[in-house]
């Protein structure tokens, strides 16, 4: 992962992150035959932007960039319903079960070392505010996004939800909320240094890394799904419902 500064070069975001330069060149600053030794300071107040800005912007891909290794094969051939029970069963079933037990050993391991190293008690805050915005995030999806997909297979027709019967709106909410969980699984990387084991740490420590990186693991593969391949079959059995 590259650490971002003011001082970070065009060069260095080519090298390690494609989806950097992208968003980079999207904002019109940079373009193809510009110096790429510019700094990012520079780049920015030659356009009167302040940096800040655009690191953040910067900062956003970086977390939203999907490894190339994810292999989400095993929806291969399926309905969109198949992949929603798929999504439901592996990730969402998964989830419920494993964030209050993650959440229990969080507590247990701030309980015990958290007044020596401040990093634990900013895991545990943010693990608490995921939980919550994880399991809002997965009701809004199965009781608007899942029951649409379903209609419009199985009934050619949308019954009206929460979210109405049309499925951009809400697709346009779930895929802020992923950039924003891809966000907080970047920072969980960093106060877990990547999830290595301390040599110190006791059982409960050890359980709750492994714990840890299985559910950023369970869930990078669960939002790839999403924005790959429900996402955009759900907008184009939309398109066919309606005519387009
Ligand atoms: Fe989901
Ligand atoms: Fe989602």
């Amino acid at each position: 992962m590259l650490e971002l500064s003011s001082n970070t070069r065009v060069t260095e975001l080519k090298d390690h992150s494609p989806a950097m330069l992208a968003a980079l060149m999207s904002t019109g600053i940079f373009r193809e035959g510009d110096n790429p030794d510019a700094t990012i300071d520079e780049l920015c107040w030659g356009f009167g932007l302040n940096p800040a800005i655009l690191l953040q912007i910067l900062a956003r891909a970086q977390a939203a960039e999907v490894p190339s290794t994810i292999d989400i094969s095993e929806l291969d051939g399926m309905t969109l319903t198949q992949v929603v029970e798929n999504i439901e069963s592996s990730h969402h079933a998964y989830l419920r079960e494993t964030l209050p037990v993650i959440g229990e050993l969080i507590d247990r391991v701030v309980g015990v070392h958290g007044a020596s190293d401040a990093r634990l008690t900013d895991l545990q805050e943010l693990f608490s505010n995921m939980m919550v915005g994880m399991e809002s995030h997965m009701l809004h999806e199965e009781e608007a996004l899942f029951p649409m997909v379903r209609d419009m297979e199985n009934d050619g027709d949308i019954k009206p939800t929460r979210c109405g019967s049309a499925v951009g709106g809400p697709i346009a909410c779930m895929e802020n909320d992923h950039e924003n969980v891809l966000l907080e699984l970047a920072r969980l990387r960093e106060l877990t240094d990547d999830y290595a084991v301390p040599e110190t740490a006791c059982r409960t420590y050890r359980k709750m890394l492994e714990q840890l990186d299985q559910f950023n693991e369970n869930t990078v593969v669960h939002v790839h799904k999403e924005d790959k391949v429900l996402f955009p079959g759900a907008l184009k059995a939309q398109r066919a419902l309606n005519g387009g």
